[in-house]
C-alpha cells in the first residue's frame, strides 16, 4: 500500500495529459461544427480513410488541451519545460494512436463509433506510450506505471463513457 500513492501520482503526472488529449475531442465536437480529418476521402476499399469520428478540430484541441494540462502539472511540480514538452509528445501520441486505430477499424469494415473492445480503450494509451519511449528528451514511464495504466485505463474508460452517456455527451454508454 505504501508504494501505491507515489505510483498513482507519478502515473497521473505522465498520463493525465494524454488522457485529457483523448477526451477533449468528444466535448469539442459537441460544441462546434467540425471538419473530418480525412476531408471525406475514401481508401482503395471504398470505405472512408478515417471516418467522421476524427476531426481536425478534435485533433488539434486534444493536443492543445493535453499540453496545457502538462504545463500546469509542470508548474506545480517545478519541472515546467520537461513536463510541458513530454505532455506535448504524449498528447500527440494519444491522438495519433486514436487516429491510427480508426484507420484500421475502417479497413476491417467497422463503421464509425462501432465498438471494438479494448482497442477503443487502449489506442490512445499505447500511442502515448510509444511516442514517449521513442522521445529521448521525454520523461519515460516505469514498467510498473505502464502496467498500472494498462489496468486502470479500460476501467476509467468504461466509467467516463457511462458518465458521458448519462449527461448526453455520447449516444451509447461505451
Ligand atoms: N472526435 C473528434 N476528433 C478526434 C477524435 C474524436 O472530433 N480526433 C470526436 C468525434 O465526434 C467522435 C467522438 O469524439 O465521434 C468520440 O471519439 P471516438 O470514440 O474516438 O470516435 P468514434 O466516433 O467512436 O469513431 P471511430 O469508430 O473511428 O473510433
Ligand atoms: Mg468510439
Amino acid at each position: 500500500m505504501d508504494s501505491l500513492l507515489p505510483l498513482i501520482v507519478n502515473f497521473l503526472k505522465l498520463y493525465l495529459p494524454p488522457m485529457v488529449a483523448n477526451g477533449t475531442p468528444v466535448v469539442v465536437s459537441k460544441l462546434i461544427k467540425t471538419t473530418p480529418l480525412d476531408f471525406g476521402k475514401k481508401w482503395k476499399d471504398g470505405r472512408r480513410l478515417l471516418g467522421d469520428g476524427k476531426s481536425i478540430e478534435g485533433t488539434i484541441s486534444g493536443i492543445f488541451a493535453g499540453t496545457a494540462v502538462a504545463a500546469i502539472i509542470g508548474v506545480i511540480t517545478g519541472y515546467t519545460l520537461v513536463h510541458t514538452y513530454t505532455g506535448f509528445i504524449s498528447s500527440t501520441g494519444a491522438v495519433f494512436g486514436d487516429v491510427t486505430k480508426s484507420f484500421f477499424k475502417r479497413r476491417v469494415g467497422k463503421e464509425r463509433g462501432e465498438p471494438l473492445p479494448l482497442v477503443d480503450q487502449l489506442d490512445f494509451y499505447l500511442g502515448a506510450t510509444i511516442f514517449l519511449l521513442v522521445c529521448p528528451a521525454c520523461v519515460h514511464p516505469t514498467l510498473e506505471e505502464y502496467l498500472f495504466g494498462l489496468l486502470l485505463v479500460p476501467l476509467l474508460h468504461i466509467s467516463t463513457n457511462y458518465l458521458a452517456y448519462k449527461v448526453r455527451l455520447k449516444k451509447v454508454p461505451w
